[in-house]
């Protein structure tokens, strides 16, 4: 899912600061002159704070190298990709802010889901689901849109808030859908439904990362997936 203007970069770049989210062949693709250096923030492991990434950024600019900050996805979706260059900006360093694809997106549509399709939804929802019991996100008018939504780092209060949605309106029967390491090679797709999602993770020991889509949408896979099949066995021959 990288783009040419991410594949550009690579081989330009002096120095690569990326996530834990970037796939080691996407890493591989750096040019031979390019030192790679992880600032990775990610549940668990150590994270770099984000103000030691941003100064990084700036003191490397400052040294004369040419920087690409990597990261997973689309870098401003849920990726402090806007924070780091307002720090930037404020540093006076010169700098181009290039779109990736964001999981929310390619996920969907790698798992065979449409994140649209007439006569079902005209809007779709993005939400990061962490912090979600200190948060003012109000998930009872998110349900009350009847559109789709798609949760980003939602593991841990996915029942909370499947609970809130459930109670904002949105009926225990909605289909709901858990796509892990969407794209990659262990990429998993598993189906269920709003009442059930919570714990058919849990069941399924599904872990991150991993969106969770919720919405009439997900039940289009089942009408696409029979065709999906048969051109990946078809392209495997
Ligand atoms: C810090 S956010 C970064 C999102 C990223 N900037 C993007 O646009 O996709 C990390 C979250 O994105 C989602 N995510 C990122 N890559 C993913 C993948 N390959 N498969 C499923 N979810 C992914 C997960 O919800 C993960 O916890």
């Amino acid at each position: 899912m990288l783009t040419l203007d991410a594949l550009a970069g690579l081989s330009q770049a002096d120095v690569v600061v990326h996530d834990a989210l970037v796939d080691r062949r996407v890493l591989a693709l750096a040019g031979p002159q390019a030192r790679l250096e992880f600032a990775g923030k990610r549940g668990g492991r150590p994270s770099a704070e984000q103000d030691d990434i941003s100064n990084r950024l700036i003191e490397l600019a400052r040294a004369g190298k040419r920087v690409l900050r990597l990261k997973g996805g689309d870098p401003c979706v849920f990726g402090r990709g806007g924070e780091e260059a307002l720090a930037l900006k404020a540093a006076g360093v010169p700098f181009r802010i290039i779109p990736g694809v964001t999981a929310g997106l390619a996920g969907l549509t790698a798992a065979a889901i449409p994140a649209t399709l007439r006569g079902i939804n005209r809007a779709i929802i993005l939400a990061a689901g962490y912090g979600a019991d200190q948060d003012g996100v109000d998930w009872g008018a998110l349900a009350r849109t009847g559109q789709p939504i798609v949760l980003y780092m939602a593991m841990r209060n996915l029942a909370k808030i499947a609970d809130e949605l459930m109670r904002g309106g949105l009926p225990p029967t909605t289909p709901a859908a858990i796509v892990v390491s969407a794209t990659m090679v262990d990429e998993r797709i598993v189906l269920s439904t709003l009442d059930r999602v919570a714990a058919d993770a849990q069941a399924h020991q599904l872990g991150a990362p991993s969106i969770i889509v919720i919405g009439n949408i997900v039940s289009v896979r089942e009408r696409l997936i029979d065709a999906v099949h048969m051109a990946e066995s078809e392209a495997a021959r």
